[in-house]
């Protein structure tokens, strides 16, 4: 049976949460595939109290689905603190996470990781990238420096004291030198990782192989990216990027899963654009549009709390995304959001010095310059969240969708028109 992928169009925030309600309970396992805890997904959990609001950044959102198997793939960064915080806060509300498996292969956020982070961007000042500050781009650098930390190396403490050692050695000596700050002693991280063993230890398995042996009995695998398409560190807005492939093809070395496995790429889009952190954002909005895109969207970040930049609707960008994904299905979200504008409009394409792009420009020099060359769609005042399906909408919203679908590249599978769960407009299964 298949693999699904499901990405970010955008810069994140997109509301994958909708797209992954939707799949819910016709997916067997969910993968987490690349980032850590620089994520961040509001879930509703029923109790017996009432529904509780829950935070969460690390865990694949598949713990919440009962009988889905939620998996940590090894392109993952893990911060051990934070993934049992995590799974105490859903313990202590009823959620049943004992299901949770976690690739021996992903790397460990050791703490020096996060103070690097820290300092890293304190450092550059006006040239920070404006980090989560969790660690994630240290621990992948160390990853490809192959100085990481795996959490298979927890199960051998002299292997461990030799990586953290051995990845000390160096550290500290920026630490002290360059970033004034005090040396970590190897001890007291290797006692911090040691101190997860006995947890961490029933959760750790082979899980390119568990994957693998589950499609071939038949059950389906959603590989969940973290982040987005312009956050992808090869085909994003370098440097303004996390430090993973949070593309389609980050799915295949980030869960071990051979890419004629995945069927389906589905690729969560928003009805305007926003984006956390530094960069370029050719059509956002310093004036009193973006703020009002910002309070009606609720445009705060999950993981920083940051209010995020707002802009109009980007069809270049969907167009790239669904090329460097392979997008097989975009779903629409938040289109509610723009209820109330009398007109709306949409980016069609770049104009840099003068010259018309309507593919991303090649270089980052250009992306910096691009205008937005804008179309204007008519809006509509109605409370669309009622609508459950296309005909239910106003008019100016159906054109405005078909809008947007004729030039991003790709089927609009289901429409968000609001934040609850069954807010949507579903127009063709996700699955099968
Ligand atoms: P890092 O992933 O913490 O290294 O941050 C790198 C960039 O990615 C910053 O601009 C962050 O704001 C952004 N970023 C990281 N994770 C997310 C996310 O889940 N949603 C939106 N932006 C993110």
């Amino acid at each position: 049976m298949p693999a699904i992928v499901l990405v970010g169009a955008q810069w994140g925030d997109e509301g994958k949460g909708k797209a992954t309600d939707l799949l819910g309970d016709q997916v067997d396992y969910v993968v987490k595939f690349n980032g850590g805890n620089n994520a961040g997904h509001t879930v509703v959990i029923p109790t017996p109290n009432g529904p509780e609001k829950y935070a969460l950044h690390l865990l694949p959102s598949g713990i919440l689905t009962p009988g889905v198997v939620p998996v940590i793939g090894n392109g993952v960064v893990i911060d051990p603190e934070v993934l049992f915080a995590e799974l105490d806060g859903l313990d202590a509300r009823g959620v049943d996470t004992s299901n949770l498996i976690v690739s021996s292969n992903a790397h460990l956020i050791a703490t020096y990781n996060r103070t690097i982070d820290k300092v890293v961007e304190r450092f550059l000042g006006s040239r920070r990238i404006g980090t989560t500050g969790r660690g994630i781009g240290p621990t992948y650098a160390d990853k490809m420096n192959r100085i990481g930390i795996r959490v298979q190396d927890l199960f051998d403490e002299k292997i461990l004291f030799q990586k953290v050692e051995g990845a000390l050695d160096q550290k500290n000596h920026l630490l002290v030198k360059v970033y004034n700050r005090r040396a970590i002693p190897t001890e007291a991280v290797v006692e911090e990782l040691l101190g997860y063993v006995d947890r961490l230890r029933p959760l750790v398995a082979d899980t390119a192989l568990l994957l693998e042996q589950a499609m071939g009995d038949g059950k389906i695998v959603l590989l969940e990216g973290g982040q987005a398409t312009l956050l992808d560190v090869d085909h994003g807005t370098y440097p303004f990027v996390t430090s993973s492939n949070a593309t389609a093809g980050g799915a295949c070395t980030g869960a071990g899963i051979a890419p004629m496995r995945i069927e389906r790429v589905i690729a969560v889009v928003k009805a305007y654009v926003s984006r956390v952190g530094e960069g370029p954002f050719p059509t956002e909005l310093l004036d009193e549009d973006g703020e009002r895109l910002r309070l009606n969207g609720h445009e705060f970040g999950t993981t920083t709390g940051r209010p995020r930049r707002c802009g109009w609707y980007d069809a270049v960008i969907a167009r790239y995304a669904a090329r460097i994904n392979g997008v097989t299905d975009f779903v629409l979200t938040k289109l509610d959001v723009l209820t109330g504008w009398e007109q709306i409009p949409v980016c069609v394409a770049y104009d840099v010095g003068g010259v018309r792009h309507d593919e991303m420009p090649m270089t980052q020099t250009d992306f910096h310059h691009a205008r937005p060359v804008l179309e204007y769609f008519p809006g509509w005042d109605e409370d669309i969240s009622g609508a459950r399906s296309f005909d239910d909408l106003p008019p100016q919203a159906q054109g405005y969708v078909r809008a947007l679908e004729k030039m991003s590249g790709a089927p609009f599978s289901a429409i968000g028109v609001g934040p609850g769960r069954d807010e949507i407009i579903q127009l063709r299964p996700l699955v099968g």
